[in-house]
């Protein structure tokens, strides 16, 4: 019996949402690069590519999502202490989980309801670990200025497209593990807040979602430019036996086009006078640990992937790193619930088997 471990490799469903080329490194949502999209789409537009495969439904979708965060706001005093949480994945599955779960097969019109407060519940949940009371939605705002703006009290023009731009970069990825949970718990007929709770759950495992503070830490750790001390503090963690943080990923086998797209906007952050010494930071750490992965498994291409720019650009524009994880969950659930939909319409419950190895019963 051959079992696929990890299930690498194997081909569950059908989607059109978004397509991964591992070899060429390339990533397609629905028709549109990704870097396309980075380069100019709303959050709401990307919303409507998700659910609707219309792009232009974007400013319906911004309008919607505003009253959502509103609504969301008016939530918080009911939600006890779910957002008191000491971890923002720990609050955003507790605080999603009080959403209504309404009725499995309900439209598309709960959607921005549940990708709403994910963005208000993560950046209240921040705030109050901070010791800050949670700031008020603006409705009419664009919905990553105002995310922004809710996590970290201000929103200038070039940090709030950097923030657009992160968002709509880690949108949805093939069926990465948080995509395949919120996809097996629609399957069983489960409604669309179950799917989230259950999705962020896996999104909060350091080997999904959880790596970009880990990579921060490594280049506060490393500290300088200096490519030796990398190197040095790099080897150490290998012969440690751990793992580089925001190195490697199960599809890619060259660099992630996603690290390229965020790297892109963190170069727009230097070229307004910021974030330039982490910028040069982060590509002497790139460098050297690609070149130490490359020389252990040099038949495996180990290459930066997305956390590593995450770690970058949401430090510039000064998102705590106890918050990245929170902040890829607010963009990610966009995809969850393009999957949501997707798996209604395939209505196949996902079930696979497993090659029992235990002991069997002795003979009386
Ligand atoms: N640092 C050191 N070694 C790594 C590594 C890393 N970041 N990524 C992979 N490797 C090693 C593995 O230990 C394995 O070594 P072995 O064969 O001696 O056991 C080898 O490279 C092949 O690993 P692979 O099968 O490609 O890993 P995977 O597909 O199971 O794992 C990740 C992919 C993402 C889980 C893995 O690369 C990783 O843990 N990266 C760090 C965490 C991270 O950045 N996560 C965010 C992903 S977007």
């Amino acid at each position: 019996m051959k079992i696929a471990s990890g299930l690498q490799g194997i081909v569950v469903t059908e989607t059109t949402l978004s397509r991964v080329d591992g070899d060429a490194g390339a990533l397609v949502l629905r028709g549109h690069r990704v870097e396309a999209l980075a380069e100019a789409a709303s959050l709401g537009e990307v919303c409507g590519l998700m659910w609707r495969g219309d792009r232009g439904a974007g400013p319906a979708i911004e309008h919607r999502l505003g009253a959502a965060r509103a609504a969301a706001h008016e939530m918080l005093p009911a939600l006890g202490d779910a957002l008191r949480a000491a971890d923002g994945m720990d609050a955003l599955r507790a605080a999603v989980g009080h959403l209504d779960g309404g009725a499995p097969d309900a439209a598309e019109a709960e959607l921005p309801t549940i990708a709403g407060a994910v963005a208000v519940f993560a950046a209240a949940q921040s705030r109050l670990r901070r010791g800050l009371e949670p700031l008020v939605p603006d409705p009419a705002a664009p919905h990553a200025a105002d995310l922004l703006r809710l996590f970290t009290g201000r929103a200038d023009e070039t940090s709030a497209d950097a923030l657009r731009r992160y968002l709509v970069t880690v949108v949805d990825h093939g069926m990465n593990a948080s995509t395949f949970t919120a996809r097996v718990v629609t399957s069983t007929g489960s409604d669309a807040v179950s799917a989230v709770v259950a999705a962020l759950g896996a999104l909060k495992g350091p080997l999904h979602g959880g790596a970009p503070g880990p990579v921060l830490d490594m280049l506060d750790a490393i500290g300088s430019p200096d490519r030796a001390r990398a190197r040095a503090w790099l080897e150490a963690e290998l012969a440690a036996g751990r793992r580089i943080m925001g190195m490697g990923h199960r599809v890619y086998r060259v660099r992630d086009p996603r690290a390229a797209v965020l790297e892109a906007g963190v170069a727009k952050l230097a070229e307004a006078g910021r974030a330039r010494d982490r910028l040069a930071l982060a590509a002497a750490v790139e460098a050297e640990a690609t070149a130490l992965l490359k020389a252990r498994h040099p038949d495996r291409a180990l290459a930066a992937n997305v956390e590593f720019m995450t770690a970058v650009i949401l430090d510039a524009i000064g998102i705590d790193r106890r918050d990245f994880t929170p902040l890829f969950a607010c963009g990610r659930v966009v995809g969850w619930l393009g999957h949501v939909l997707e798996q209604r319409r395939e209505a196949r419950l996902i079930r696979p088997r497993a090659h029992y190895v235990g002991p069997e019963p002795q003979a009386a």
